[in-house]
């Protein structure tokens, strides 16, 4: 059982400042100020997720928050045991809605017969692993190679329709759509809508991550119901090519043998969250990646000039300014994290960017260091049991997107005075948008030149 609280008992200020009347931790501690008004859907969260915990992570690394009903973990050290302990720290509430559905979206989804189950990421041992091992193989680095050429294809194309231009926007005329397209090949899914898988992504971050107000659940639930369909239609779409490459294919190929282990429910279930976790993912990745860059002057030169640095750029990249910003478990028995009891049954907001942030792990942490040591430590795609089984996919397309550009437009540079902004919510964090000029008359390919 799990231990929730009325959060109906959090309020807002006029200007948007979270008050609770939450006095007490479940665990019957005071609640300092710093923990009463944390509020990861707006504010300072929203702007630097792990800035708004710098002092957390000094004063009160583990802390209760009451507008979230959700103890919030911040320190490099406690996040990684949770990571490493599966039998106390529970999985299952990985894609649970982080803001309590309303009765009407409720009967909304029940009209699409809408029933996810479990999906690897949100399952608990034995049935976890095993389940992971029987669908590992199209993840394994040899599968992901294959698709290099391919994808080294496709943001070619992607950057030919811009370079002569002058001006971009890196998210809409690149990123947003080539991991869409990505997601779909290593997928398996052929000649899919990608304006429609955008919208079904962000409507999934929205009803899973996101606070989205009374009048709004009505439409995200409505576009949740109608993913569930998408995803349904699109695997018996699949099940009559049961030869063709791709993960579902693979999968359906797994449910043959071991019908109980895989059955249609969860082939259903892995095909929705297989888009969301392919695609808005590394978009948000590389949004992320590219404004650090170009904000950071001086290692987007070195890059260019070095590309042997790439792979640690990278790697730099997502701890400085990873995609997913904070994970959950849930305690299955009473236990300490960082010296603070917690009981059994409750839910935890493990923060890892601001694990990765974290100066007894990283020296000198808000420095932006592509040739960092130890950058790979980052907790961006999790640890342990549940590790990211697409990071090497997710990799493979990083390095080609900052090899493509570095060749090709060493010298565009940020819009000065953009504002990037966010879709609000716990978890997924990518610019909207990155704009970005040149003068196309100084394109280092000559073909480039207008
Ligand atoms: C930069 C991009 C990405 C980031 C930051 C990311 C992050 C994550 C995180 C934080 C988890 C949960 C780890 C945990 O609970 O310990 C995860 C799991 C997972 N990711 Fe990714 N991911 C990315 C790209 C991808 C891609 C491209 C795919 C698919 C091709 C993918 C497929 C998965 C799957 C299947 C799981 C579940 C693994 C399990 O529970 O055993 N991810 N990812």
């Amino acid at each position: 059982m799990s231990v929730q609280h009325d959060i109906s008992a959090v309020s807002t200020t006029p200007d948007g400042c979270p008050v609770s009347s939450v006095t007490q931790s479940p665990t019957g501690c005071p609640i300092s100020h710093q923990a009463a008004s944390f509020d990861p859907f707006r504010g300072a969260y929203q702007v630097n997720p792990a800035d708004a915990l710098k002092l957390a992570r000094k004063e009160e690394p583990v802390f209760y928050s009451p507008v979230l009903d959700y103890w919030v973990v911040t320190r490099y050290d406690d996040i990684k045991n949770i990571f490493k302990n599966p039998e106390l720290f529970s999985a299952a509430i990985t894609l649970e809605q982080i803001t309590p559905v309303s009765e009407e979206a409720i009967e909304i989804l029940d009209r699409y017969d809408f029933a996810p189950g479990p999906t690897i990421v949100n399952e608990d041992e034995p049935i976890h692993t095993e389940r992971r091992r029987a669908l590992m193989a199209p993840f394994e680095a040899e599968h992901v190679e294959k698709l290099a050429p391919k994808i080294t294809e496709v943001v070619t194309s992607y950057i030919d329709r811009f370079v002569t231009r002058g001006k971009a926007d890196l998210v809409d005329d690149l990123f947003y759509e080539v991991p869409c397209i990505v997601a779909l090949l290593f997928l398996g899914v052929p000649d899919e809508d990608i304006e429609t898988c955008r919208q079904f992504g962000m409507q999934q971050t929205l009803f899973t991550w996101g606070r989205p107000p009374a009048e709004e659940q009505n439409r995200v639930a409505t576009g949740m119901g109608q993913f569930w369909e998408f995803a349904g239609g699109l695997v018996e779409k699949l099940k009559k090519t049961p030869d063709a490459d791709g993960w579902i294919p693979h999968a359906i190929r797994v449910q043959k043998d071991n019908p109980e282990l895989i059955t249609d429910n969860y082939l259903q279930n892995i095909m929705m969250s297989g888009i969301l976790a392919a695609h808005e993912t590394t978009t948000n990745a590389s949004g992320n990646a590219f404004r650090t860059l170009l904000e950071n002057r001086d290692a987007w030169e070195k890059l260019c000039n070095d590309p042997s640095l790439i792979n640690k750029a990278i790697e730099e990249c997502l701890r400085y300014a990873g995609s997913v910003v904070a994970w959950r478990r849930m305690t299955t028995d009473d236990t300490t994290v960082g010296g603070v009891e917690i009981p059994a049954g409750s839910r935890l907001l493990i923060v890892t960017s601001s694990a990765n942030r974290d100066e007894s792990m990283f020296p000198e942490p808000d420095t932006f260091d592509i040739e960092r040591s130890n950058a790979r430590r980052h907790l961006t795609f999790g640890l342990g049991t549940h590790t990211c089984m697409g990071a090497t996919l997710a990799r493979q397309e990083l390095r080609i997107f900052i090899g493509e550009l570095a060749r090709r437009l060493p010298h565009m540079r940020l819009v000065e005075g953009q504002e990037f902004t966010y879709l609000p919510n716990t978890s997924f964090r990518g610019p909207e948008h990155v704009l970005i000029e040149w003068d196309p008359t100084q394109n280092p390919v000559p073909a480039d030149r207008p």
